[in-house]
């Protein structure tokens, strides 16, 4: 069992060494709560796969007398053996808690594995990141007897946070519940739905007994119902191939070689991708490029290098490089930025300061970095985003982290090498943070500050606006009508949406161009990260605007049907557009109607606390000021509703006069 430290320094390692394994080793992290009888499931593990030494268990049958388990039932002889040739830890079995990471190694013919096992009880987030950082598959563990509880969402958080490709759940002490699969069928279903807010590629689910060894290694006679792979045959034949990044060519240069005056060679391990000799590549920061001469191993030279494996590359030309280098292929380059967003875990008992110069490390580069913006903390246990001004142990959000030097970046999404890092705390020397990058920072608002921050509209970096292809007015005179955007605003239910489109589907038999957005439709995908507070509706209010522009400057008659119940974020879409093209039109219907049509049932929810935030019931609605035409739906019909919107575009001149 590795002390605290070491466990850290452990992940430390990963970076400075970047150890990526080979086809048939699999790194495993597992994770479980207190009482699921994880360390019962590793010793099943290690028991079954006959990788246990006798002397080792003659210890374990000395220790295991008269102890009793985390959960204080007294547990059977074999259950203690098991647990106990996991855990030889004392304090696990003085506190019923695993405290830090071990790592453990078996093998069968078919492959060798590494197991980090890692804790699961709150305090040590860090310590799970920590085990899971080089993890290729997780092993989640549930009790059947207790279900989906905070813990194990926590587990499949840090999990998909850290991308681990590969997820298997198992459903543990199902000989408690009678092998019942109507019981493993509920708690399965529960934590599918969880499951598809996360971002895990591959979940498999697996009813075990690791007590009695059912699923685990040996197939179940208990549960004929479930036709599935035990644990030990998914852990030996999940592939891993393709979860290793063999496209980007990254480099990292960890050394320079000069044994003699006529070879100087780069030497480091290759973080991702493959190279040739022959092929040009570009060596960053400088941007000079040369070609690969020679890719030198200890067993001599070779015709290509990947992922994991340790080389010396030679360059044709002489070129100056220096350690944290990184030699790239010049047509597939990382970002470099000084300015980066990443998701933090914050591992040290001394909270972050914003005002203090850290060391990051990123691959073999350091450079001085400083914490510009903490943008949300994640409460771990529902996943919501909060307002945080430090974090503390354990915490894990999202960060703006500005550096002295330019770092080659890649989001840690699609490279797990180059999209991740520490932060050091360079008066202790100790690792304070891990961190996994999305990308160069685009000055996303902190939760509270959006408002001010997004009033502006902003540009990203190194963007130069396109002339259009084909110019607004040439489209405009080809299609015969004048492009607009006809915004609906209303309360919810008032009928925006049943006008709006029938006005579309009328524009459209006179052969007009047109584009619609609506409100749910756009929070499915564009806006589905966004709720309903009005820091949200804003940014909502924000994208669509921005759509409708590009629609507009297209030719388009774009409709858009929207709650956007703040003026000043209307005014924000007008703005957008040329005077005279932003045709507002306010649909009016008293709440008390709004309510008795509860068309989606959502009123009612709303009444009764349900949904919050709900626009006439407890947030505002802002009726238009100055609107280019108001639909009274209580005096008016759909048909005269529509027949309203299409006279007052010919009067405008947007449209002609229907022929007929
Ligand atoms: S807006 O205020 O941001 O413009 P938008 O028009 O996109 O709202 O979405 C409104 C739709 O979301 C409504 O038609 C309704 O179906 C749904 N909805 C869900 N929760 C709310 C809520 N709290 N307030 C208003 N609409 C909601």
């Amino acid at each position: 069992m590795l002390s605290d430290h070491s466990s850290i320094h452990a992940f430390e390692t990963r970076f400075s060494q970047l150890t990526i394994p080979t086809m048939d080793l699999l790194r495993f992290t597992t994770a479980g709560s207190v009482d699921d009888g994880k360390s019962t499931l590793i010793g099943r593990l290690l028991y079954d796969t006959q990788e246990v030494f006798d002397d080792r268990l003659e210890k374990i049958r000395d220790a295991s007398n008269g102890q009793a388990g985390g959960d204080g039932a007294p547990h059977t002889d074999e259950e203690l053996e098991l647990a106990l040739l996991t855990d030889g830890l004392r304090d696990e079995r003085e506190q019923g808690i695993t405290i830090d990471v071990a790592y453990r190694y078996f093998s069968t013919p078919r492959r060798k594995f590494i197991i980090a096992d890692t804790p699961g009880h709150e305090q040590y987030t860090r310590n799970m990141v920590t085990g899971a950082s080089t993890a290729q598959l997780a092993v989640v563990l549930l009790d059947a007897r207790k279900g989906v509880l905070p813990q194990s969402k926590r587990h499949g958080f840090i999990a998909s946070l850290l991308q681990i490709p590969h997820m298997v759940v198992t459903v543990n002490k199902m000989d408690l519940v009678d092998y019942d699969e109507d019981v493993y069928r509920e708690i399965i279903d529960e934590y599918r739905e969880f499951a598809e807010q996360l971002d895990v590629k591959d979940i498999t689910f697996i009813p075990v007994s690791a007590l009695h060894g059912d699923n685990v290694v040996q197939q179940s006679e208990n549960m004929p119902w479930y036709q599935g792979s035990t644990l030990l045959h998914q852990l030996e034949t999940v592939k891993t191939t393709a979860d290793r990044n063999m496209v980007d060519f990254r480099f990292p240069v960890q050394t320079v070689i000069r044994p003699h005056q006529d070879f100087r060679g780069f030497a480091g391990e290759v973080a991702s991708g493959t190279i040739r000799p022959g092929e040009e590549v570009t060596v960053l920061p400088s941007g000079k490029v040369s070609t690969v001469e020679a890719i030198t191993t200890f067993d001599g030279d070779v015709e290509e290098a990947g992922p994991g494996e340790s080389v010396v590359i030679s360059l044709a030309d002489e070129i100056d490089v220096s350690r944290g280098n990184m030699i790239v292929r010049s047509r597939n380059q990382p970002e470099v930025a000084r300015s980066i967003d990443a998701d933090l875990c914050w591992m040290s008992e001394e909270p972050m300061k914003t005002d203090k110069a850290y060391i990051i490390q990123h691959t073999t580069r350091r450079a001085q970095a400083f914490a510009s913006k903490i943008v949300y903390r994640i409460n771990i246990n529902t996943l919501h985003r909060e307002e945080a001004d430090t974090f503390e142990l354990n915490d894990i959000g999202r960060i703006e982290l500005t550096t002295a030097d330019p770092l080659f970046i890649d989001p840690y999404k699609i490279n797990r090498q180059t999209g991740g890092f520490i932060l050091i705390d360079p008066d202790t020397n100790n690792t304070v943070a891990a961190g996994m990058i999305r990308g160069v920072a685009q000055d996303v608002a902190p939760v509270g500050e959006q408002s001010e921050a997004k009033a502006e509209r902003t540009t990203s970096p190194n963007v130069v606006w396109e002339g259009l292809n084909i110019p607004r007015e040439e489209r405009e005179q080809q299609n015969g009508h004048k492009a607009a955007v006809l915004w609906f605003t209303g309360l919810s239910g008032s009928g925006k949406s049943t006008i709006a489109r029938k006005v579309e589907q009328r524009l459209f038999e006179r052969g007009c161009h047109t584009m619609m957005l609506d409100g749910d439709n756009v929070r499915h995908g564009l806006s589905g990260d966004l709720g309903f507070t009005a820091a949200d509706r804003e940014e909502n209010i924000r994208r669509v605007g921005e759509v409708s522009r590009l629609f507009f400057e297209q030719g388009n008659l774009t409709l858009c049907t929207f709650i956007s119940p703040y003026q000043e974020d209307r005014d924000r879409v007008r703005s957008l557009l040329p005077e005279g093209r932003f045709f507002e039109v306010y649909v009016n219907c008293d709440l008390e109607t709004c309510k008795e049509r509860d068309p989606k049932g959502l009123y009612e929810k709303a009444e009764s606390g349900e949904i919050k935030n709900f626009t006439g019931i407890s947030a505002p609605y802002e009726p238009p000021a100055d609107p280019e035409l108001v639909i009274d739906t209580d005096a008016l019909n759909v048909e005269e509703s529509v027949q309203a919107v299409i006279d007052q575009l010919v009067d405008e001149g947007f449209i002609a006069p229907d022929a007929s």
